[in-house]
């Protein structure tokens, strides 16, 4: 396979992505296709100068790689986590929804359309529709704005219009399908701020090199930290956003014009093991009877299939029908995957491995306990692979974590999911009487 193939500059990555959409949509994926190679590829007008410069003032970029003490000592191996919980908003988000609300506005757009599932995609996209001034509505499914209100009110707060989906499960499968009906018949005004990697191209690459900054300073921090780069980085995959930003200079180092170099040995990326940790729910069996799959783990348990324009693995039955996920995290809750994570899985460049919701949630106890970091749930998953390994020494000497997001929108979930638990690292959450006040 050419490099251009496996960088998706044609729009396929092996046997994934492209672009299945309706004839409707085609002029503006044309549209969005040439913008991104003039202005993200080639800079043009300096675009990239201007995202770049706005995702250190207003985004705060760059985000720190702090040791994990703790963990360090818990697992036996030097445990450092990428602070992209420390971004504007709480989440890596913002540099995919600032760096398309900008280019949107290079296209001479008027209006920001987007989806979110656990509302960090929503938020991010209101904070930075709101910072350029541009009309913003956000598609959520009804279950979703149910598990997570804070994100809900930080939208609305932002200036955002939340419309509830009702269709299906109202989770983040039918809140992207009501985005492209609205993006359907608004083309020649609107830009959809797609919040994953996944989608036609160009949305996969373009969002994919958003990111990539997170994997840049990583390299550059961690030469900077401990004179080498990790021996292993891990990161949770909903859609796969945080992975292939934080793998995208592992995998295919220089490979956006004016991304700063780290100093490290040519060609040492090649030894760095990439994990990509999926939510595996409450088990990886399916019931193809009734459409279900109660895990998200599209990578390990997916097959081929088309989804949201792009051919990738999905989680679907025997006719092809796209069951239903089930995560404790909203944001890792998808039936499908990126197309260029799924072709590095089938290349063996990058592992696929899963944790349950239980492993999850203990984590998300652990590292607040431990570390004093709250982590997203979505977060939580990379940080049990840790536990769920037999011997993480195996994994190397120095394990990049990617702490995506903060854990603040997921209080309410992971309140109620404790309380259906018995884990053993959870504090009493029933803490209130019925006034109120402290028991
Ligand atoms: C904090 C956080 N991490 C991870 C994800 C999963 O998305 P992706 O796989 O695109 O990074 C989400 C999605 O909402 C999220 O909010």
């Amino acid at each position: 396979m050419s490099e251009q193939q496996r960088r998706g500059g044609d729009g396929k990555f092996g046997r994934y992505g492209g672009q299945y959409v309706p004839e409707a949509l085609m002029p503006a994926i044309e549209e969005l296709t040439d913008a991104y190679e003039r202005y993200v590829l080639e800079n043009e007008d300096g675009f990239m100068d201007e995202f770049r410069e706005r995702l250190r003032d207003f985004g705060g970029r760059p985000t720190p790689l702090g040791r994990a003490d703790q963990l360090s000592e818990r697992y036996g191996v030097e445990v450092y986590l990428k602070r992209e919980d420390l971004l504007h908003g709480g989440a890596h988000k913002l540099n995919n929804a600032l760096g398309q609300c900008l280019l949107a506005k290079y296209m001479g757009k008027e209006r920001i359309v987007a989806e979110t599932g656990a509302g960090q995609h929503g938020t991010a996209t209101a904070m930075a529709a709101a910072h350029l001034d541009m009309p913003c509505e956000i598609y959520m499914g009804r279950r979703d704005i149910n598990r997570q209100r804070p994100n809900v009110f930080r939208m609305r707060i932002n200036g955002a219009e939340v419309n509830p989906v009702d269709i299906g499960r109202g989770t983040l499968k039918e809140a992207i399908n009501e985005t492209m009906r609205d993006w359907a018949t608004t083309v020649e005004t609107t830009h959809y701020v797609i919040g994953s990697v996944v989608g036609p191209h160009p949305f996969p690459s373009m969002v994919r090199d958003f990111h990539r900054p997170i994997s840049a300073e990583t390299k550059r921090q961690s030469v900077e930290a401990f004179g080498q780069l990790p021996d292993a980085v891990v990161a949770c995959a909903g859609g796969g956003s945080n992975t292939m930003g934080i793998f995208s200079e592992f995998v295919d180092p220089g490979g956006l014009p004016g991304t700063d170099p780290a100093n490290n040995e040519p060609g040492a990326e090649d030894d760095v093991d990439l994990y990509a940790v999926e939510a595996g729910g409450s088990s990886l069996a399916v019931d193809e009877a009734r459409g279900v799959a109660p895990n998200s783990a599209s990578l390990s348990t997916g097959t081929e299939g088309v989804l949201h324009g792009a051919r990738t693995k999905v989680l679907q039955d025997g006719d092809g029908q796209i069951m239903e996920s089930h995560s404790v995290s909203s944001g890792l809750d998808y039936a499908g995957v990126g197309p260029e994570l799924a072709n590095l899985v089938d290349e063996g460049r990058v592992e696929a491995v899963n944790v349950d919701d239980d492993a999850a949630l203990e984590a998300f106890h652990r590292l607040s306990q431990d570390e004093g970091i709250i982590p997203a749930l979505e977060t939580a998953h990379a940080l049990a692979y840790l536990e769920e390994h037999d011997d993480p020494t195996e994994l190397g000497e120095y394990v990049v974590v990617n702490v995506s997001g903060r854990g603040d929108k997921d209080l309410e979930s992971a309140i109620e999911e404790t309380a259906k638990r018995d884990l053993p690292n959870a504090p009493e959450m029933d803490v209130f009487d019925e006034h109120g006040g402290l028991r």
